[in-house]
């Protein structure tokens, strides 16, 4: 029986005999386990600063904080190199890549062979979820990065507690990742090491993930995407088979809401990778809305589970946020679109890609006017005559902090219980065709309009940006199993719950992102979001004064049904945004008809159903 140096507050010795199985594979120099203290990761950023991957910013600028520059070619989540790896191609489904496991495992065995030469391997255990809370789920990731171990620090619950929980069988999801870039004796590192060849593999069965060759965000954090969102969603879903029910892994934001008279409701909202979730859970009620508060439960993952009320005793949807820190889009941010966001940015950032100013602190498009020199994402020196031609920041550029700096953090933020959620809001980036806001008239309904969801494509993954593309639930890269199936779940869920007498949350579909002639955003978005928010809240109340109009696809309210106090918003501009095109929307349902025939195998029959009504309405 070999220990490898774990620590003695390790006791799972099938944990060490994993982590030596993947030693004897990889051959790293050595091997870390980490604690999670304060003290380590102090270490471990000083070990950056000194190789040369990260830079201290000016502490009195930005104290304690750290600005890294990846490889230009390692800039966002990879999509086409994403694999969920199923025993059965239909299971992953056709919107994922399939490979079967066993020539994968070959596949990546030849990859990780001897792939940690002259590293270190860290031992990185994690909580996703209140540490030893009944809904949390342990990881334990084995990496070559100490970029990313910092990273699963403030995102994760990270560290010796862990083992407390796992004590000496405890379940753990096995999490292996390396940059792919062994180091010959005496070998210069690279700042930012990784590999042209990538592969983002999941097992769904056997529950594990392999991550090579890329050490950037979704696609090396792995409790994140790769957990807490791909293998967390086949967990929800064989729960079904056990209770009828199951649970949901969604790519959701949590916002509290309180209104002037103290009623707190609770919405979780899916929007596309960099399509606002950050920015609307961190919401701050603009002019006419005194009185209000959102409150972030969490900025990209929920995980939803139904339990019965503890006073009512009635069955409702729970949510929690698995993650303890964001990785957010930084371009965009600025103390007029997310001043929340901003405040938590002063200390105790991780910055990757952002510029860096001559006072040594960071600078993205968006944020202020641009200062008259920097140094970019790729190290060159900018200055604004540059802006013509490239940027200074990577559109995908993105801070990493601990959720505890936000100062609008919820107060149930980590409560094991989750909050109780009155409405799912579903939000593509369209700059045609789709309403400011649509309410669906029922579940079913609610689940077409997610299921056909389309969004135009962000730098948040590597390939072509601005192309419309269906997006269903804003989980296309992030559902791993079959889509069809996945639809399924939900609308099972929905009818169980129905049958058990619960009130469902209502539903809605969102588009902040309509444009003028020019290609303008017409609505201002952010902070006036809070218009839409409070209307859909009072729809589901039932309350009298919330009217709509009811066309097509659901009820959208007409320009006197949103309350404009302290807005300067024309009726004019709210029919460029809420108008409906029947040409365009005819269109519209052809791209939902290709989705439906890519999924045809599976397809629930209520959803055809939905489209079948739909299209008689458009042709009447
Ligand atoms: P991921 O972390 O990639 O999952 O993304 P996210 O959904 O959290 O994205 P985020 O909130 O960081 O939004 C990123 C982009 O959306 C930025 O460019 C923002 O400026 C823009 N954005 C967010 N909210 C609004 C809005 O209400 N209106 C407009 N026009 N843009 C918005
Ligand atoms: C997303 O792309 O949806 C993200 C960023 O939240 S990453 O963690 O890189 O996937
Ligand atoms: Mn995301």
């Amino acid at each position: 029986m070999t220990r490898l140096n774990a620590p003695e507050y390790v006791r799972h010795q099938g944990l060490i005999d994993w982590v030596g199985s993947i030693a004897a594979l990889t051959r790293p120099d050595r091997i870390e386990w980490a604690d999670g203290s304060q003290a380590e990761y102090d270490r471990l950023c000083n070990a950056l600063v000194e190789g040369g991957t990260m830079k201290r910013l000016n502490p009195a600028k930005r104290p304690n904080s750290f600005l890294a520059l990846s490889d230009p070619s390692d800039v966002a989540r990879v999509e086409d190199r994403t694999f969920i790896c199923s025993e059965h191609e239909a299971d992953a489904g056709p919107t994922n890549n399939w490979m079967a496991p066993a020539e994968m495992r070959k596949t990546l065995n030849g990859l990780f062979e001897g792939c940690m030469r002259g590293r270190t391997m860290y031992v990185v255990p994690f909580s996703m979820g209140p540490l030893g809370s009944p809904i949390a789920q342990i990881g334990i990731e084995l990496t070559d990065s100490p970029y990313v171990v910092i990273n699963m620090k403030l995102m994760t619950r990270m560290g010796r507690a862990v083992y407390d929980v796992l004590g000496t069988q405890g379940e753990y999801v096995p999490a292996v990742h390396s940059v792919g870039k062994p180091l010959a004796a005496g070998e210069k590192d690279a700042t930012w090491p990784c590999n042209a060849t990538k592969y983002i593999v999941h097992y769904p069965e056997t529950r594990e993930i392999w991550s090579y060759g890329s050490g950037y965000g979704g696609n090396a954090l792995l409790g994140k995407k790769c957990f807490a969102l791909r293998i967390a969603s086949n967990m929800g879903r064989q729960q079904a088979e056990q209770d009828g029910l199951g649970w949901l892994a969604e790519h959701m934001l949590i916002l509290g809401v309180t209104s002037p008279e103290g009623v707190k409701r609770h919405v979780a909202a899916a929007f596309p990778s960099a399509c606002g979730k950050t920015n609307f859970a961190m919401l701050i009620p603009p002019k006419g809305f005194e009185g209000w508060k959102v409150t972030t439960i969490g900025d990209d993952i929920a995980w939803i589970k139904p339990r019965p009320d503890p006073k009512t005793g009635e069955l409702r949807l729970y949510a929690i946020n698995p993650e303890a820190g964001y990785f957010g889009v930084a371009p965009g941010t600025n103390e007029k679109t997310n001043p929340n966001c901003m405040a938590s940015l002063r200390e105790n950032v991780i910055f990757t890609n952002v510029a860096l100013t001559d006072d040594g602190d960071v600078w993205w498009e968006g944020m202020s006017p641009a200062p008259d020199h920097l140094i970019d994402w790729q190290g060159k020196d900018w200055t604004p005559a540059d802006a013509a031609t490239r940027k200074a920041a990577h559109p995908n550029a993105r801070f990493t902090v601990a959720a505890t700096q936000n100062p609008v953090i919820d107060p149930q933020w980590d409560d094991p219980a989750g909050v109780p959620i009155d409405a799912f809001i579903f939000g593509g980036r369209r700059s045609t065709t789709v309403p400011l806001v649509t309410e669906a008239r029922d579940w079913v309904e609610g689940v077409y309009m997610a299921a056909t969801m389309g969004s135009e494509t962000t730098a948040a993954a590597a390939g072509q940006q601005g192309v419309v593309r269906r997006d269903p639930f804003a989980m296309l890269p992030f559902c791993g199993y079959n889509m069809s199936d996945y639809f399924n779940h939900w609308l099972k869920l929905g009818e169980q719950l129905k049958g058990k007498g619960a009130k469902l949350p209502g539903i809605f579909c969102v588009n902040w992102f309509r444009t003028d002639e020019n290609g303008k955003f017409v609505w201002p978005g952010f902070g006036e979001n809070m218009r839409v928010l409070q209307w859909m809240l009072a729809r589901v109340e039932g309350k009298a004064d919330a009217k709509g109009a009811e066309h097509v696809f659901g009820v959208t309210p007409r320009y006197e049904d949103l309350h404009w106090r302290g807005a300067d918003f024309s009726k004019a501009a709210y029919e460029q945004i809420t108008s409906i095109d029947m040409a365009a929307w005819k269109h519209e349902l052809g791209l939902h008809e290709e989705l439906f025939q890519k999924l045809s195998q599976r397809l629930p029959a209520q959803l055809r159903s939905v489209k079948d009504r739909l299209e008689a309405r458009l042709a009447g």
